[in-house]
């Protein structure tokens, strides 16, 4: 549909977690004019439930080199060297300029940061704040920064579709604005650099600690325009999810790798700790072998979950330290005071992403993608814990500075006599449909009901969960193919299946970022990272220590 209201600006950032509203910051200081756009409200993504923190080289005797090396090490072989030391050398400086801009973190009593320690950590370098509630401070603080410099924002605003000029730039987005009076209905963002900074995917699978809103909206809109991804295959599954049962579904309580840090041990029902033995660090090892540890486990026992058994922290610890997960615990009717915790691996992370240059650049000429959305490379096959707020600040910054050279650059362009400028500086914008066709009747991404949303997550539990094999991804391929076929078979005289709406669209992206993970997963025949092949040995560097990277023809379905 042709938008029913626009805006223009100089950037627009599509995602409001730390790594969109970080962005925004730094654009908006570098003079450029700037909107922000986000799905529900500004403070609902993922970044507000982070527990553990953020990790840099901020504590006395550690350095970015042994930060450096352990991204090494959890990424499995698949980290892009160059963008992991960019992380770790500028995170120390972005983690200080995002306490200027006013987060607070946990001091210790002789008045630095308070550092814990994570999976695949050989050093305290995780600074956190309210205890386990870093990713709500972080949220806060940002979102107080936006309003006080009075940036634009539109919460609400589902986007769909890149727009692009005659010459194949980025000249903007399309949005479906719901409710809430500001701009009702389709509408449009014009601007010649769009930062995707809406976070991951979790939403994929049945059982995720990702908020409802982690459809893959970016990564989705990033295929239909013909970007590339990469290392879609690598969903990182966080070992300790608060179990709440066979069929809980949708996002599920995290219980912090920071409670293992901190000394609690896994064991199963008869009190044995398993991954003693199994690695050097134990619980603490990265959280691929924690999570492969845990569900080995539970298939040799036929059991459901295993258990966090952190009881001899006492209560006051458990209340200063962790007071968010004790809270969802005895929500729960658990209370880790006295009783171990049932925890079980679940969808927590996006390791791959669209694939992005060390300035944030996609391959697509003005998109920008940053933070979860994004594969810079920095993880690798598996991200290491709590370097992903790090990634968000540190990416967004480079990002901005990007944006703001080319904005200079552009304006010098436009300075010069009109016959002198190239015809590529001129924007000739172009609407394209939420839904992309290749024939008119036939979008190549027809919308789906919102129902669909839970077959897929189904699908994909059952078929590309951690434990997957040719045959299990096979299913997979087939069931996403049926829905998609089914579809298409429902289109109606005009070319619609379903009613536009968020969570029609939300479904359609589902679909079009499982497709493509699956694709990716069949691809990759061996055991790497975050997953498991069962019917495949271990990591097989002689074939396999390189990247999948997809784009779409966008008229093929
Ligand atoms: C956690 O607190 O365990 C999550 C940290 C992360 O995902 O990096």
């Amino acid at each position: 549909p042709a938008p029913g209201w626009s805006v223009t600006a100089d950037v627009v950032v599509v995602g409001s977690g730390v790594a969109g509203l970080t962005t925004a910051l730094r654009c908006d200081a570098a003079g450029l004019r700037t909107v922000v756009v986000t799905k529900a409200r500004l403070d609902d993504g993922s970044t507000r439930w982070a527990q553990g923190g953020i990790a840099a080289a901020l504590g006395e005797g550690d350095t970015p080199e042994q930060h450096l090396d352990d991204t090494l090490v959890a990424g499995a072989g698949l980290c892009d060297e160059n963008a992991v030391r960019i992380l770790v050398t500028e995170g120390p400086g972005a983690v200080r300029r995002l306490i200027e801009t006013g987060a607070h973190f946990d001091e210790s009593e002789e008045g630095g940061l308070e550092l814990a320690r994570e999976g695949g950590h050989h050093r305290r370098r995780i600074a956190h704040a309210g205890g386990d509630a870093t990713g709500a401070e972080i949220s806060r603080a940002l979102v107080e920064a936006v309003r006080a410099r009075g940036l634009r924002t539109v919460e609400n605003a589902l986007v769909l579709d890149l727009l692009t000029d005659a010459d194949g730039r980025t000249a903007g987005v399309t949005l479906h604005v719901m409710g809430e009076g500001q701009h009702d209905g389709v509408g449009a963002v014009h601007a010649p650099a769009v930062v995707l900074a809406t976070g991951g995917m979790g939403q994929v699978f049945s059982a995720t600690t990702n908020p409802s809103v982690s459809t893959g909206d970016g990564v989705a809109l990033a295929l239909r325009a013909g970007a590339e991804v990469s290392d879609l295959e690598f969903v990182q599954f966080h070992p300790t999810v608060l179990f709440l049962g066979p069929d809980a579904e949708g996002q599920q309580p995290l219980v912090s790798e920071a409670v293992r840090g901190e000394g609690a041990h896994l064991v199963d029902a008869q009190g044995e700790r398993f991954m003693v033995g199994q690695h050097e660090l134990a619980e603490l090892a990265p959280r691929d072998i924690v999570a492969k540890g845990i569900t080995r486990r539970m298939q040799e026992q036929d059991a459901e979950h295993m258990y966090l058994d952190a009881r001899h922290f006492g209560a006051h610890m458990w209340e200063h330290r962790f007071p968010t997960i004790l809270a969802a615990c005895r929500a729960h009717g658990i209370d880790p005071v006295t009783e171990p915790v049932p925890v079980a691996p679940a969808a927590h992370y996006a390791s791959g992403g669209v694939r992005t240059d060390s300035r944030g650049r996609t391959t697509v000429p003005g998109l920008y993608a940053c933070g979860e959305v994004a594969c810079t490379g920095v993880h690798g096959a598996n991200r290491l814990a709590s370097n992903s707020l790090l990634e968000g600040l540190v990416y967004a910054e480079r990002i901005a500075a990007d944006i703001a050279d080319r904005h200079e650059e552009n304006r010098h362009e436009e300075n010069r006599p009109e016959e002198n400028r190239p015809e590529e500086n001129r924007l000739h914008a172009r609407v394209p449909s939420p839904a992309p066709v290749d024939r008119p009747e036939k979008p190549a991404h027809p919308l789906l009901a919102a129902e669909a949303r839970f077959a897929i997550q189904r699908i994909m539990t059952d078929g590309a969960g951690v434990l997957r094999s040719a045959g299990s991804l096979e299913t997979a391929a087939d069931g996403l193919q049926r829905l998609h076929s089914d579809a298409r078979d429902a289109l109606d005289e005009n070319g619609k299946t379903a009613e536009p709406g968020v969570d029609t669209w939300e479904a359609t992206n589902l679909l079009c970022v499982a497709r493509v993970l699956v694709a990716a997963a069949r691809l990759r025949e061996e055991t790497r990272g975050c997953h498991w092949r069962e019917d495949r040995g271990e990591r097989d560097d002689a074939t396999w220590r390189r990247h999948i990277v997809i784009r779409l023809n966008p008229d093929r379905t």
